[in-house]
């Protein structure tokens, strides 16, 4: 076990050099890393207790099933975080409103508890994403709206889970992005892929095709462009959708790609949530060299409006978002 780091280790190690290392965020950190813990061993379990698996028969502000383990991974995290005093309040996909926390903390929470959920009874990778804000109210008082409506590129830290063939954390506090996966034996995430960072040419695409004839004609050129045969730049691109937006950004991460999910004619935002979806996933795609965009605007630099609000959204390889872009532009 030489020259093997811990998340804990690593955590410590950072805590030195960020944020006046007061231990706060650290705690913060430790949260995040129980919970998911707790989350993983329900997850690996879920094919064996029905009482997991299914409909938890309540529905969720977008009007979407609420998955008896969506219910259980948000929370597990509400309890992690509502322990540790640091955080004042938190914004999760399944609660209507944000939900004011410790008064004196100083850090707030958006998150999606579990990601990819319709994904559960077919034993294919789900996620949970966080990201997380320094509050803009005074410390002592209860957090307000303006808290959680802050631009992504305020977030002082981002990262998902992925309960995968191996679970593993990602994270960036804004100095690159590391990856740490689990040993379920031993309960401890181990640093395995430090510093990741896209790979230079991506080869991977990633939208619900079954979408495209209800997107723009930019959107429709450019999955065109994706398969049209071009050795020069290694085209055709290889089409590759898991239905879990965590799961699908984690590959193209590793392996170069984009993913993409469009406005329709159905849906004029798409269909991902700006604050706990987008805006963490942006963060680390820039972290790692990439690009994170609507189309038209950096991710990063929306104004939010409300806690829920919907994004197009296409992140990856710079060289792919880039070319999406154009198409997109020129189509006007
Ligand atoms: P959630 O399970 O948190 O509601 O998110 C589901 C999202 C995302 O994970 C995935 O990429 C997308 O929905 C898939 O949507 P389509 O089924 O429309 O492709
Ligand atoms: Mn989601
Ligand atoms: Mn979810």
């Amino acid at each position: 076990m030489e020259n093997v780091k811990t998340l804990g280790e690593f955590i410590i190690e950072q805590q030195t050099d960020f944020h006046g290392s007061t231990g706060e965020f650290s705690s913060l950190l430790s949260a995040i890393r129980l919970a998911s813990k707790v989350v993983n061993q329900q997850v690996n379990k879920a094919g064996l207790m029905s009482h997991i698996l299914g409909s938890a028969g309540g529905t969720n502000i977008q009007g979407e099933d609420q998955q008896k383990l969506d219910v259980f991974a948000n929370n597990q995290f509400i309890k992690a975080l509502t322990g540790r005093k640091v955080i004042c309040g938190i914004a999760s996909e399944e609660n209507d409103e944000y939900i004011p926390i410790n008064n004196d903390g100083r850090y707030i929470i958006a998150m999606d508890p579990l990601d990819g959920s319709s994904n559960i009874e077919v034993n294919v990778s789900i996620g949970t994403i966080f990201s997380i804000y320094h509050r803009i109210t005074p410390v002592g008082q209860q957090v307000r709206a303006e808290d959680f409506l802050q631009k992504g590129s305020q977030q002082v830290a981002a990262g998902y889970v992925i309960y995968g063939s191996s679970t593993m954390l990602v994270y960036t506090t804004g100095n690159g992005v590391n990856g740490f996966t689990y040993d379920p034996g031993i309960g401890v995430y181990f640093l395995s892929h430090p510093d990741m960072k896209f790979p230079a040419q991506g080869k991977v695409y990633s939208m619900n095709e079954g979408n495209m004839n209800k997107c723009s004609a930019g959107v429709k050129q450019y999955i065109e462009y994706c398969k049209h045969v071009d050795s020069a730049t290694k085209r055709p691109y290889t089409g590759r959708y898991i239905g879990s937006l965590v799961a699908d950004f984690h590959r193209n991460l590793i392996k170069g790609g984009i993913y993409m999910y469009p406005a329709t004619t159905d849906s004029e935002n798409g269909k991902l949530r700006l604050l706990y979806e987008c805006n963490p996933l942006a963060f680390i795609a820039e972290q790692a060299g990439g690009k994170a965009s609507d189309g038209y605007r950096r991710i990063m630099d929306i104004e939010p409006v409300n806690l829920h609000q919907r994004v197009p959204f296409f992140t990856g390889n710079t060289h792919m978002v880039d070319k999406l872009e154009e198409l997109i532009k020129q189509e006007k």
